[in-house]
């Protein structure tokens, strides 16, 4: 039996097939490289010491799709494919409907087809909106505010109706605060498409000279220094937390919303300073607006997580930065 990682490619996803290699799963990857590069796959190779199988499939395209869902015997789905800047989404609304939701309808049906009723889907603490105040738990209220945001709201939905109309389906629905950092080996990590949207590749680009200085959007948020807070987290500790989710899935039916964040939120300075002193480089940066859509403070209420699927944070915001940066510097143009 195998799992089938959809985007399994990208940031997240490449990290995650290494945990479930290293842990004794069958990983299938689809990914379309829309949004990532071969190399990956070989990479993944390299430090888990087995290739997965990998298809090469946008997963809007049902008939080959289908032919995957043939060629493998599959007991669960991670579902990472996805497009995800906020900003491009405001622009091009359609584009991300389409890709996001109808990728996701046609492997729900595809899903329901081959009898496979396991999921863990990658949310985002996006889902928390603009009305709730940190730490986020569960249980509140949800909206978004862009359409990348809805996308992740409405697939959250789509899987709890299918979850309600068929009692088979079992889901954990990971709402990843702000993954950063990358595999100890500087192998992999986090390659954007053109200027960075995030803060960290930002400040990486920075620190290896591609960019001249980091815009520090907002300085008069109500936080300790006036810059926006946020919970960020270790991509690698976000892959373990994908491990148990899938292990917790895989013994349960019905569906459960999992914060991954460490409950620590870190203004933009405190990262800028994390980054300079684990890694000895300077951070030129100029205070800048606000930047539309942006709340002043994300942190998560973890308890859930650990409690539920026995999963705890293990890396500083220290060993984020000194990571983050192993990787771009190892890799200055990402996998090119
Ligand atoms: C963003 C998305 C969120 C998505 C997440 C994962 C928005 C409004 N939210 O979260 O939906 O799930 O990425 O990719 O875009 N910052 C700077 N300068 C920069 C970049 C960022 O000061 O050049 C600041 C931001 O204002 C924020 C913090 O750094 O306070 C983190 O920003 P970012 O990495 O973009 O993540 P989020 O905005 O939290």
């Amino acid at each position: 039996m195998a799992i089938l990682v959809t985007g399994g490619a990208g940031y997240i996803g490449s990290h995650t097939a290494i945990e479930l290699i290293q842990a004794g799963y069958e990983v299938v990857i689809v990914d379309d490289y829309s949004n990532s590069k071969p190399a990956v796959i070989d990479r993944i190779e390299e430090l888990s010491g087995k290739r997965p199988a990998f298809h090469e499939v946008n997963i809007c395209d049902k008939d080959k799709l289908r032919e995957v869902f043939e060629a493998h015997e599959l007991e669960a789905v991670i579902h990472f494919a996805g497009f995800k800047a906020v900003g491009e989404s405001v622009l091009e609304p359609l584009k991300y409907y389409n890709n996001n939701l109808n990728g996701t309808i046609v492997l729900m049906e595809l899903m329901n087809a081959f009898d496979v009723k396991n999921i863990v889907f990658s949310s985002s603490a996006t889902v928390y909106g603009m009305n709730n105040t940190a730490p986020f738990t569960e249980d509140m209220p949800l909206s978004t505010t862009n359409p990348y945001g809805t996308t992740k709201l409405f697939i959250e939905q789509f899987i709890k109706d299918q979850a309600a109309a068929d009692k088979d389906w079992s889901a954990a629905l990971l709402r990843y605060f702000n993954p950063i950092g990358a595999h100890q080996s500087g192998r992999i990590g986090e390659d954007p498409n053109d200027i960075p949207n995030n803060l960290m590749p930002y400040i990486t680009q920075v620190a290896v000279g591609k960019r001249e200085q980091l815009s520090v959007f907002g300085s008069d948020y109500d936080t300790p220094d006036g810059t926006g807070v946020r919970d960020y987290i270790h991509v690698v500790d976000l892959a373990k937390g994908h491990l148990l989710a899938l292990e917790n899935v895989l013994k349960t039916t019905g569906v459960e919303p999992y914060n991954l964040g460490t409950g620590v939120g870190y203004s933009v300075l405190d990262v800028v300073k994390a980054f300079e002193k684990a890694n000895d480089v300077a951070i030129p940066y100029q205070l800048v607006e606000r930047r539309p859509g942006d709340i002043g403070t994300s942190y998560a209420d973890a308890t859930k997580a650990k409690a539920e699927l026995g999963w705890e944070t293990e890396f500083s915001l220290e060993d984020m930065c000194r990571d983050s940066w192993n990787w771009q510097k190892s890799n200055p143009n990402g996998y090119a």
